[in-house]
C-alpha cells in the first residue's frame, strides 16, 4: 500500500426530505447564495419549490442561473462567475446532477480568482482558494456531491478537460434519493454505468497489497449491479435508489482508491465522445470500457481473474487467469447489455469518422493512464476495438 492522503469534508444529509435540513446549514452563515441548476428539470419534479421554500426561511439574497447542459459548458461558466463577482456571493448552490454541480464548482473557484478559468482545466493554473459549493442532488452517478473534481467542456475548442483539487469538495451535500425518482431510465443506467466506472479506474491498479479497498470496492460493485437489476424491473423502489445514490457517493469519493495508483484513460478517451457529440457521459463509458479492458487485459491477468471471480461470481475451476479475465469482461458486457446501454459507437449511434483527432485530443496533455501507459497509437486501437 502507498502513502496516502484523504479528505473529504463534505457534511452529507441523506434521505428522505433530507431538504428540511437545507435552511439550517444556510442560515446565519451564508448570506448572497447563487442557485445554479439545468434545464429545467427540478422545475417539473418539484425540486425547485422545495430549494426555494428551504431558501425563504433563512436571512440569504438569492441569484439564479439555471440552464446548465449536460457536460457542462464553459460560456455558462464565464457567465456565472461574473455573476457571481457583480453580486459578491458566498455559497454556490448547485441543484441537480454532476453538470450543475460541476459548473457550480467551476463558478466558484473563477468568482475568487483573475486568472482565466480555462486556465485551471488545462492546468496551467494552481487552484488556492474556491467559494463554498453546496448541493442539493437529484442524479446519482458522477459523485461530484463530494469530489474533488470539475469537468467542463469549452465548446469553441472542443475539449472536455477537468479540474482535481480538494478545494472544490462541496461543503455540504442534500441527498434525497427520491429526488432520483423521475429520472429517464437512460439516465438512471448511465448514472450507474459511471458509478462502476469510477470504482474501474481505481480497482484495475498494478499497485500490490491493497486488499482492503479492493474488497470495498468489491462489494460495492457487487450491490451496484445488484440494485441496478432491481431498478431495471422496478424503477421507484426506494431501498435500490439509496443503495445506488450511496454507492455513488462512495465510488468517487477517494476512499476505494486510497493507498494505490488509479487509473483515468478511459474517462479521457471517453470524454472526447462527449466533447464531439455531446454523448452522455455515462453511455460513453459504456462503450469505451470493454474496449479498453481487452486492450489492457494482458498487462496484469491476475487482475481481471480476480474482478471476474469476485464481482461477477465466475467460477475459477480449471480456468487460467487468462480465461477468466476474459469471461469476466463478457459478464460486464452482458450487464451492460442487459441495463440497456450502448456498448459500441454503432450501438450509440455515434460517428465514426474522427477517431485520429479523438486519439490526439484524448493525449492533449502527455500520455494517459497507469494500469497501462496509452499513447495516442494505443487510444486509437482501443477506439477501433469500439466500433
Ligand atoms: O438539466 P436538467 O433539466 O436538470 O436535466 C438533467 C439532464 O438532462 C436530467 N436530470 C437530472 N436529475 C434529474 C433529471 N431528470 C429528471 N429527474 C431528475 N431527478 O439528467 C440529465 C443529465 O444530467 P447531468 O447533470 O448532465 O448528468 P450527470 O450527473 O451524469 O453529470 C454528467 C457530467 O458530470 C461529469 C461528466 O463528465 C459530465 O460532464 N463528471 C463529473 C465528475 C466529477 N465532478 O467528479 C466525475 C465524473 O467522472 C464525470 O466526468
Ligand atoms: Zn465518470
Amino acid at each position: 500500500m502507498k502513502n496516502f492522503s484523504f479528505y473529504t469534508p463534505t457534511m452529507i444529509k441523506f434521505g428522505k426530505r433530507s431538504i428540511s435540513k437545507l435552511s439550517r446549514i444556510i442560515d446565519g452563515k451564508y448570506n448572497r447564495i447563487l442557485l445554479h441548476y439545468g434545464g429545467g428539470s427540478i422545475k417539473k419534479n418539484g425540486v425547485y419549490q422545495d430549494v426555494i421554500e428551504q431558501l425563504h426561511m433563512t436571512g440569504a439574497k438569492v441569484f439564479e442561473l439555471g440552464g446548465v447542459a449536460p457536460n457542462p459548458k464553459l460560456s455558462l461558466v464565464r457567465e456565472g462567475i461574473e455573476l457571481a463577482k457583480k453580486e459578491n456571493i458566498d455559497l454556490v448552490l448547485a441543484v441537480g446532477g454532476g453538470s450543475a454541480i460541476d459548473s457550480a464548482k467551476a463558478i466558484a473557484l473563477g468568482a475568487l480568482t483573475d486568472i482565466d478559468i480555462w486556465d485551471f482545466y488545462m492546468g496551467k493554473a494552481k487552484v488556492e482558494r474556491a467559494l463554498p459549493v453546496g448541493v442539493v442532488l437529484t442524479l446519482p452517478a458522477t459523485g461530484s456531491e463530494t469530489s474533488m473534481g470539475s469537468v467542463i467542456t469549452n465548446e469553441e475548442e472542443q475539449l472536455k478537460h477537468s479540474v482535481d483539487d480538494d478545494l472544490l469538495r462541496p461543503a455540504f451535500a442534500i441527498m434525497d434519493p427520491e429526488y432520483s425518482m423521475t429520472l429517464p431510465d437512460t439516465q438512471t443506467f448511465a448514472g450507474i454505468m459511471d458509478i462502476l466506472s469510477h470504482i474501474f479506474e481505481r480497482y484495475f491498479t498494478n499497485t500490490p497489497d491493497v486488499n482492503l479497498t479492493d474488497e470495498l470496492s468489491e462489494g460495492t460493485m457487487r450491490n451496484v449491479i445488484k440494485n441496478a437489476y432491481i431498478l431495471k424491473k422496478d424503477p421507484k423502489n426506494y431501498n435500490a435508489r439509496a443503495e445506488i445514490m450511496l454507492s455513488g457517493t462512495l465510488a468517487h469519493n477517494g476512499l476505494l482508491g486510497l493507498g494505490r495508483d488509479d487509473d483515468w484513460a478511459s474517462h479521457r478517451i471517453a470524454h472526447q465522445l462527449s466533447a464531439l457529440y455531446g454523448t452522455t457521459h455515462g453511455d460513453s463509458l459504456a462503450i469505451i470500457f470493454p474496449a479498453w479492458m481487452k486492450y489492457v487485459y494482458r498487462t496484469n491477468p491476475e487482475r481481471f481473474s480476480r474482478f471476474a471471480t469476485k464481482v461477477f461470481g465466475v467460477s475459477d475451476a480449471g480456468k487460467s487467469n487468462e480465461m477468466l479475465a476474459l469471461e469476466g469482461i463478457n459478464r460486464f458486457e452482458e450487464f451492460l447489455t442487459k441495463i440497456g446501454l450502448p456498448r459500441t459507437f454503432p450501438e450509440g449511434n455515434i460517428p465514426t469518422d474522427n477517431l485520429e483527432l479523438m486519439s490526439e485530443k484524448a493525449v492533449l496533455m502527455g500520455p494517459i493512464g497507469a494500469f497501462k501507459v496509452l499513447e495516442k497509437e494505443d487510444v486509437l486501437k482501443i477506439y477501433n476495438l469500439a466500433l
